[in-house]
């Protein structure tokens, strides 16, 4: 039998490299193997991969020289930086860095680096229908990642450029579900206004990654969206109050009342969500559903999500 080729896959144990490590072991024939990257072999996530049957390797994003151990042999490498870890998009630029030097090193034939668009392409610095964020960002996150993909073109790594969508987990992980006003009604809070919001269940985005290697050289240079369905704030809240059992409200605020909300991050989340508001027919024609639904059949709705995961989301 032919040898497997192995993806490295960055944040394994997390939301978007777990997915792909997952994809690739759920398919024992399809030619790959796992080598999942992780800053702790022991933790519990870890060895949970290993007893799924990924090869678990220590790297640190922050260590060029441990990321080159790492991809070292690989046939391809997924990429990802972790924004929310520190909210600092110079370190975010430099761990991309990292990758794409690893990946160069490596020689690895085929990259896939998880990116988002430079909203700055569309909203300069000096328009003000939304505030620059540390002195040179208008969505941090996303400018930062789509900055360093000159990182893997500039080394001539072969990349395919990665655009997800926002999780439905980050109803249950990060406070964006459904919270209860003081009428005491459930109530959806997103400054979205009538706009399509593109959505995915976290465990989508690796298994598209996984369609992606499989399909290989066709996707080298290719910018991918990936996306489980686009809906309106109001199409969730129905699909919401239909999972949930009781109604939940959109409620739609202007992009500065979400910024004002205080939580960290509020002011990127709010730039975030007014670029996907104002710049709709971008945003979703970037994130094709069929397309991800070709490079993952098992891709699921937010019905479909809902039905295995509303009963997760916490409901104060
Ligand atoms: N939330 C959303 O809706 C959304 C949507 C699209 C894109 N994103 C982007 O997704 C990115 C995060 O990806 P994710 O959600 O898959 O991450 P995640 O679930 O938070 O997982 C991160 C994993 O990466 C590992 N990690 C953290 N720091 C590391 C480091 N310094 N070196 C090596 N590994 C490290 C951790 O594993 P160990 O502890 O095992 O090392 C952790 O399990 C962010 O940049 C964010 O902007 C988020």
């Amino acid at each position: 039998m032919a040898e497997k080729k192995i993806i490295a896959v960055v944040g394994a144990t997390g939301a978007q490299g777990g997915g792909l490590v997952r994809a690739i072991l759920n398919d024992p024939t399809g030619g790959f193997a796992a080598r999942a990257i992780t800053r702790d072999v022991h933790s519990e996530k870890a060895r949970e991969l290993a007893k799924m049957g990924a090869e678990v390797v220590a790297a640190d994003v922050n260590d060029v020289e441990s990321l080159k151990r790492a991809f070292k042999g690989a046939y391809g490498a997924f990429c990802v930086t972790f924004f929310w870890a520190d909210m600092s998009p110079e370190n975010e630029k430099a761990q991309a860095t990292n990758m794409a030097r690893a990946a160069k090193d490596a020689g690895v034939r085929h990259a896939v680096w998880s990116t988002f668009e430079d909203t700055r392409k569309y909203i300069p610095l000096a328009d003000n229908r939304m505030p620059t964020l540390m002195g040179k960002y208008k969505v941090a996150h996303f400018d930062a990642k789509s900055e360093a993909n000159r990182e893997f073109t500039d080394l001539g790594v072969p990349t395919t450029f990665l655009l997800t969508s926002f999780y439905w987990e980050n109803m249950i992980y990060f406070g964006a579900g459904p919270q209860r006003g003081p009428d005491g009604k459930l109530a959806l809070t997103y400054p979205m206004g009538d706009k399509k919001l593109p959505g995915i269940a976290s465990e989508d985005i690796g298994r598209c990654v996984y369609g992606i290697f499989k399909k290989g050289d066709e996707f080298v240079g290719k910018t991918v969206g990936v996306a489980g369905e686009h809906l309106t704030g109001k199409q969730m809240a129905a699909a919401l109050s239909k999972a949930l059992g009781q109604e939940v409200r959109y409620n739609d605020v202007p992009a500065d009342v979400y910024r004002s909300f205080g939580f960290p991050g509020a002011e990127d989340m709010g730039n975030m969500f007014q670029f996907k508001r104002d710049f709709e027919s971008l945003y979703t024609g970037a994130r094709n559903v069929d397309a991800s639904r070709s490079l993952n059949p098992r891709l699921q709705t937010f019905e479909g999500w809902l039905a295995r995961n509303a009963s997760r989301i916490p409901l104060k």
